[in-house]
């Protein structure tokens, strides 16, 4: 069976990369394979998880291509130079125009640490997202993968998985559990739906 060719997009420390690669190694995800890692940082340490795992990788930023505009506008060239099939955004920290995300309908996927409709949207990303989280109290979080859209984690939501909240959280603690719990799992999972159902064309 050919596989889908997945580019993932991150900005920091890369530890949904991280999960990837592996689920991808230990066949979680099997309907398609990382062929690409693009990062907006170039001090980003996801590229060095990328290039342990031979996997190809660029860097694009914004301030080298001048504009929002020029900096999509180079996205989508190595994109489709590249053939990708799936765009994962992994802790990509840069909110994409419409003009990007109507070329990749139902083609892009994003991670995000809370339970959508809570605690997203613009201003919403990192650590933030707990800090806001913890202020208001809630008992229970997660983490959600949703399809990406002009709206800011607002497209179509994919898994989602709760974790709850304990006494004595810092916004640190919160994120570390959320990624371990929720993030790590539903991410892989949510590549591997999105991936066997483009390779069925449903
Ligand atoms: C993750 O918690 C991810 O969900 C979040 O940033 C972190 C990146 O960590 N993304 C957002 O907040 C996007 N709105 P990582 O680089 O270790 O995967």
């Amino acid at each position: 069976m050919s596989k889908i060719k997945i580019a993932v997009l991150v900005s920091g420390g890369g530890t949904n990369l991280q999960a990837l690669i592996d689920a991808e190694k230990s066949g979680i995800i099997k309907s398609g394979s990382i062929s690409l890692v693009i990062s907006n940082n170039e001090t980003a340490y996801a590229l060095e998880r990328a290039k342990a795992a031979d996997i190809k990788t660029t860097v694009i930023t914004k301030k080298a291509c001048g504009s929002q505009d020029a900096f999509e506008e180079k996205l989508i060239e190595i994109l489709k130079g590249e053939n990708i099939d799936l765009i994962v955004l992994a802790g990509f920290m840069s909110i994409l125009s419409v003009k990007f995300t109507s070329r990749f309908d139902k083609r892009i996927i994003n991670v995000h640490p809370s339970l959508i409709p809570s605690f997203c949207g613009k201003g919403f990303y990192g650590l933030k997202v707990h800090e806001a989280a913890l202020e208001k109290g809630v008992k229970v979080t997660g983490a959600t993968v949703h399809f990406v859209n002009e709206i800011p984690d607002g497209g179509e939501i994919i898994l989602q998985k709760a974790v709850c909240v304990e006494d004595g959280d810092t916004p640190e603690i919160l994120q570390k559990r959320v990624m371990e719990e929720a993030e790590w799992k539903i991410l892989p999972e949510a590549v591997e739906k999105v991936s066997y159902k483009l390779i069925k064309g449903v």
